[in-house]
C-alpha cells in the first residue's frame, strides 16, 4: 500500500478501506508519510467528505494512535462536555462545578485555544497559582475527592491529532466536517468518560456557519461516540454573537464566577440560559433523569450556592488563589463607543474574536505568548438600545491598543 493508491481511490470516489486509513494514520504519526502526502489526502477529504464509515475508521485509528486514559477507579458515571469552539465560550467554567455539586464525576481534558476560540485551560491558567498539568494519580483522586479535575491533555493522548490539526491549520482544512468529527471524537473517547455532552457552535463566531452543517457535525459526532460505546448528546448552539460579556481569559473566569455566586449584572442572560441547557444535558445523560428534573437541580445549586462553593473548592484543589478571581488589571484600557443610535441588532463573533486575538487574549499560533488580562468587556448586548457616543465596549490590554481594533469592534456591532 502507498499514498498514490489512495489518492487514486480518493478520486475515483471510492471509500478508503479501514486498513488504508489505519496506514494513513500510523505512517504520518510515526513520520514515514511526508507533510506534503498528508496535505494532499487531507484536502481531498476537505473537498470530497468522508462517509460515516471512514469517518468512524479515521477515529479509531487517531484514538489507537496513543494512550487511552482509564477512569475505571473513578467511582460513578464519569461524564464530559466539549464545545467546538466560540468566542467568550465560558461554559466549562460554570457547568463542571454545577455537575460536580449534583454528586456527578466531571473528569474533563481540555484544550488550549488557538486563533478566535479561547480554551480552557488558558482561563484556568489565568488564575494565580491554578495547576493544569496533574499526573494521572492527581487526576485521579481529584475527582474522587471533590467530583471535579480539569487538566490539560497529556502528552501521548491521541498524538495523530497533534499532528494532523497542526497541519490542518497551515492547509485550509480545519473547516471539514469528518475532520473535525474524527479530532474531537477520538480526544474525547481517549479520555475515558463514559457519556459526552456536545455544544455545537454554529454562526459567524464558529467553524460551523449554517445550522445544517451543525447538524451533520453533531450527527456524525454522536453517531461515532455510540459506535464506540458512549452515551452522547449533541446541542447546537448560536454562535453569531459572544456568548455572554466578557471575551478574554481572566475576564471569562471572573464571569463565569460571577454567573455562578449569582451576580447577574456582571454577566448577561445568554450565557446563564446556555449553561443551564448544557448542565442540564449533562445531568441527564449521567442521572438518567428527564429534563424538567434535571434542569430543576442545576437552577437549585445555582441558588443555594453550592455550584459556587464546588467552583472555589475546585480551584483550591488545583493550587489556584480564590482571592485572585476579583478583578483584571491591565496598562491600558479603552472604552469603544457607539456611531449611531439605535438597537443593537448584532455583534459580529469572528471580528470580536479577531480583536481579542489582537489585544492578546489569543493566540495566532501555538507559540505566541498570552496576556491573560486582556480581552474585551461588552456593555451593549443584543438587543439594547444605544445613543451616538454611548460607550459599548471597553477593551483592556497590557500593550498600546490601536485604532484598528477599536474600529473593529465598531464594526462588529450592527446597531439599527
Ligand atoms: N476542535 C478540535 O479539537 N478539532 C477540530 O478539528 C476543530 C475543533
Amino acid at each position: 500500500m502507498n499514498m498514490v493508491q489512495l489518492f487514486e481511490k480518493k478520486k475515483q470516489g471510492l471509500e478508503l478501506s479501514q486498513a488504508d486509513i489505519q496506514y494513513f494514520v500510523d505512517g504520518y504519526t510515526t513520520g514515514s508519510i511526508p507533510d506534503y502526502q498528508a496535505s494532499s489526502l487531507l484536502m481531498a477529504i476537505r473537498l470530497l467528505g468522508m462517509s460515516d464509515d471512514e469517518t468512524f475508521y479515521l477515529t479509531k485509528a487517531m484514538i489507537e494512535s496513543g494512550d487511552v486514559i482509564d477512569l475505571t477507579s473513578i467511582d460513578g458515571f464519569k461524564i464530559d462536555k466539549h464545545s467546538t469552539g466560540g468566542v467568550g465560550d465560558k461554559v466549562t467554567l460554570v457547568v463542571t462545578p454545577i455537575i460536580a455539586s449534583l454528586g456527578i464525576p466531571v473528569a474533563k481534558f481540555s484544550g488550549k485555544g488557538l486563533g478566535i476560540t479561547g480554551g480552557t485551560i488558558d482561563k484556568l491558567e489565568s488564575i494565580q497559582g491554578f495547576k493544569t498539568e496533574l499526573s494521572s494519580q492527581e487526576f485521579i483522586d481529584n475527582v474522587n475527592r471533590h467530583k471535579i479535575a480539569v487538566a490539560g491533555q497529556t502528552g501521548n493522548l491521541v498524538p495523530a491529532d497533534k499532528k494532523l490539526y497542526a497541519l490542518r491549520d497551515v492547509t485550509g482544512t480545519v473547516d471539514s466536517i469528518p475532520l473535525i468529527a474524527a479530532s474531537i471524537m477520538s480526544k474525547k473517547i481517549a479520555s475515558g468518560a463514559d457519556g459526552i455532552v456536545l455544544d455545537v457552535k454554529c454562526g459567524s463566531g464558529a467553524f460551523m456557519k449554517t445550522q445544517e452543517e451543525a447538524q451533520r457535525l453533531a450527527d456524525t459526532m454522536t453517531a461515532i461516540g455510540e459506535k464506540l460505546g458512549r452515551r452522547v448528546v449533541a446541542h447546537i448552539s448560536d454562535m453569531d454573537n459572544p456568548l455572554g460579556k466578557m471575551i478574554g481569559n481572566k475576564l471569562e473566569v471572573l464571569e463565569a464566577y460571577a454567573l455562578l455566586s449569582g451576580r447577574m449584572e456582571e454577566t448577561h442572560e445568554d450565557l446563564l440560559d446556555e449553561c443551564v441547557v448544557i448542565a442540564s444535558l449533562m445531568y441527564q445523560v449521567a442521572a438518567g433523569v428527564d429534563e424538567t428534573e434535571a434542569t430543576a437541580a442545576v437552577k437549585r445549586v445555582l441558588a443555594d450556592g453550592s455550584a459556587a462553593a464546588k467552583f472555589e473548592e475546585f480551584i483550591v484543589a488545583q493550587g489556584g488563589d480564590v482571592s485572585d478571581i476579583v478583578q483584571n488589571e491591565t496598562a491600558h484600557k479603552v472604552s469603544v463607543t457607539a456611531v449611531t443610535e439605535g438597537t443593537v441588532e448584532t455583534i459580529n463573533a469572528l471580528l470580536v474574536g479577531e480583536a481579542s486575538v489582537s489585544l492578546g487574549a489569543g493566540r495566532l499560533t501555538k507559540e505566541s505568548a498570552l496576556d491573560y488580562d486582556a480581552g474585551i468587556q461588552l456593555i451593549a448586548k443584543k438587543g439594547d438600545r444605544v445613543k451616538n457616543g454611548d460607550i459599548i465596549a471597553y477593551l483592556y490590554s497590557n500593550n498600546q491598543i490601536d485604532q484598528d481594533t477599536i474600529h473593529k469592534i465598531q464594526q462588529a456591532y450592527t446597531i439599527a
